[in-house]
């Protein structure tokens, strides 16, 4: 499927899956090189990175954990930049490696929110991993620490990103056509 269809927009084939896959694997790979002896506490932010999360953590074989939090902060095509805390964390991060995961970091609040947020309760360090970075839309000084793919300031949508609630189930990354 090159185009797709998700409400009143079309979007164009972007990223395949198996280059998705590869850049996650070179990601595995620098986090298992440093957090070695650490057992890391994996951070996923829902919705949107449920599926990076898990081909993340398959490729992790050293001793390791996971917790879940939801946040959000988008509305359509545009981030708005006013963070909301909808689900919690479970796990107590005070003295942990703290490794967050996102699907995507578009002008950087939520991920400026979450450090912050973390940051507070003390963790031994905190490291961002995020799948897709959009240089050119940051507007905080955050930078990730691991990032699988660079891309344009576009929206996407698939492999866990959305539309409206829409297209986190494609296996490949999708662009919208203007
Ligand atoms: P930020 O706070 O602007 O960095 O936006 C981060 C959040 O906005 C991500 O976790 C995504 O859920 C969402 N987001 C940003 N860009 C896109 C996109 O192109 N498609 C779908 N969701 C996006
Ligand atoms: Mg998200």
């Amino acid at each position: 499927m090159t185009a797709i269809r998700l409400k009143d927009k079309t979007f164009n084939l972007f990223i395949s899956e198996q280059a998705i896959i590869k850049g996650i694997e070179r990601v595995a790979e620098a986090i298992v090189q440093d957090m070695t002896g650490k057992s890391p506490l994996f951070i996923c932010v829902l919705n949107g990175a449920f599926m990076f999360a898990s081909d993340l953590m398959k490729r992790m074989d050293i001793p390791c954990e996971i917790d879940f939090i939801r946040l959000s902060s988008y509305r359509g095509t545009r981030s708005s930049g006013a963070v909301k805390e909808i689900q919690g964390l479970v796990a107590k991060i005070e003295n942990r490696h703290v490794v967050i995961v996102e699907d995507i970091i578009d002008t950087g609040h939520t991920i400026s929110y979450l450090k912050n947020r973390l940051r507070v309760e003390n963790p031994a360090s905190i490291t961002t991993a995020c799948l897709l970075f959009k240089p050119e839309a940051l507007q905080t000084g955050v930078k990730p620490d691991y990032c699988a793919l660079e891309i344009p300031n576009d929206f996407i949508v698939g492999y866990g990103l959305d539309y409206e609630g829409l297209g986190r189930n494609l296996r490949h990354i999708y662009k919208i056509k203007n």
